[in-house]
């Protein structure tokens, strides 16, 4: 299946992903990984986008495009894939439909005062890219996957969360009505906790 998770920063595209990713044996492609993993090893394409990112603004579109048009190239995409967080514009969606053909996008719908919650008690591991919440962890530093160390992103700041925000307002939320209407959109409440938003996904799923 070629998935979409749609939803603002923190609904938990990230972490549905990961679960979808072993279930369903697909790769997960989210390109804030892809960024984030360029930052870390120092690359032209980190150092390009390092500020951007700092600031909680968008990549340019002609650069996410081309990288995600490459990856979904790849071999272990044959059988489908999850997108997590991409695209997150008109212009990105549009250059999708040119060369893939997905079977939905799954719009994480949860209230902004979760978000801001689940933000501000993120913890992430650049060795696995997996992604915690100090609630449920028992070591805030260590990684409970892989061993990694812990760290607070560097977006996940208050004045750079509000910018992310608005930015998925104005930018991506068109993509909702964008895949309605496509007849692909299959709206879940992303509000709960993990397993129960979960258990939801794979029900829309299945259907
Ligand atoms: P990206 O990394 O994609 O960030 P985002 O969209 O802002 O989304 P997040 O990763 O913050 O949240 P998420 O939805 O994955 O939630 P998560 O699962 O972590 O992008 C970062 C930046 O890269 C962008 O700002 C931009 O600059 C650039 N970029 C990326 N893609 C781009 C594109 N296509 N075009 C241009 N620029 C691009 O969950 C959050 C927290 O909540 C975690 O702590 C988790 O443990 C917890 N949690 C999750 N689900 C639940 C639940 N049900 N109950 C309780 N806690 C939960
Ligand atoms: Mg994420």
């Amino acid at each position: 299946m070629k998935i979409i998770l749609l939803g603002a920063p923190g609904s938990g595209k990230g972490t549905m992903a990961q679960r979808l990713t072993n279930d369903l044996q697909v790769p997960q492609i989210s390109t804030g990984d892809i960024f984030r993993k360029n930052l870390k090893e120092e690359t032209p394409l980190g150092l390009q986008v390092k500020d951007i990112m700092a600031r909680g603004e968008l990549v340019p579109d002609e650069i996410t495009i081309e990288i995600v048009k490459n990856r979904l190239r790849e071999d272990d995409c044959k059988n489908g894939y999850i997108l997590d967080g991409f695209p997150r514009s008109l212009i990105q969606a549009e250059a999708l439909d040119t060369f893939e053909l997905i079977d939905c996008a799954v719009n994480l719908d949860v209230d902004e005062e979760a978000i801001v919650k689940r933000l501000s008690g993120r913890r992430f591991c650049p060795d696995c890219n997996g992604t915690f919440h100090v609630s449920s962890l028992e070591n805030e530093t260590l990684c409970p996957s892989c061993g990694g160390k812990l760290i607070i992103r560097a977006d996940d700041s208050e004045e750079t969360v509000r910018e992310r925000l608005r930015v998925y307002y104005k930018t991506t939320f068109p993509l909702i009505e964008y895949y309605q209407k496509q007849g692909k959109l299959l709206t879940v409440d992303g509000n709960g906790g993990i397993e129960e938003v979960y258990a939801r996904i794979l029900s829309v799923l299945k259907k």
